[in-house]
């Protein structure tokens, strides 16, 4: 019987940028079926609801076409629950920097002593490896173009939220 690789992108994608965009896109192309799923925190504020970061998140998918990735929202319990609910061996994450890959590394082995979740990290493509949800939201917050870092339904969006405030 032919196996089936299934893997889980997670984040809290709040924003989702265009960084996150180029991981999920490659991640796409080596796994079966891809799940991206929205972390989400009920203790942390957030810019976005999950719902709505899910929803964008499927919009910025369908518009750059990528095609055939579930995404889902986790608030209860851990990753590793949700990578067995749905028969996932394989975590992708992006790597942009060494500091990335010392925050990155303990979270990875925990999650392969949990549950024997693998974690697979993508080199993050130059071209956005500076950006990240945190800068994102610190510039559109503070009035700047955004545009450069995160798809154009996300821009739309965070520019539709700030004429609405
Ligand atoms: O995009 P982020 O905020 O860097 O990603 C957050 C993520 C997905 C790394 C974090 O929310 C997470 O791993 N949450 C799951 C909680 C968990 O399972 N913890 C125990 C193993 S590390």
């Amino acid at each position: 019987m032919a196996v089936v690789r299934i893997a889980v992108v997670p984040g809290s994608f709040d924003p989702v940028t265009l960084g996150h965009l180029d991981v999920i896109r490659r991640a796409a192309r080596l796994f079966d079926r891809l799940h991206v799923l929205v972390t989400h925190n009920p203790g942390k504020q957030s810019l976005l609801p999950a719902d709505r970061r899910v929803a964008l998140i499927e919009q910025v998918l369908s518009e750059a076409g990528v095609q055939g990735v579930q995404v889902d929202s986790w608030s209860q319990g851990l990753l590793v629950d949700y990578c067995r609910r749905v028969g996932a061996e394989v975590l992708v994450k992006g790597l942009r920097s060494p500091t990335d890959a010392a925050y990155e590394t303990p979270m990875a082995l925990v999650n392969r002593d949990l549950a024997g979740v693998e974690t697979l990290f993508l080199v993050a493509d130059p071209a956005t490896s500076h950006v990240s949800s945190s800068l994102v939201r610190q510039v559109a917050a503070l009035g700047g173009d955004i545009a450069p870092y995160v798809p154009a339904a996300v821009a739309r969006a965070l520019q539709a939220g700030a004429a609405d405030g």
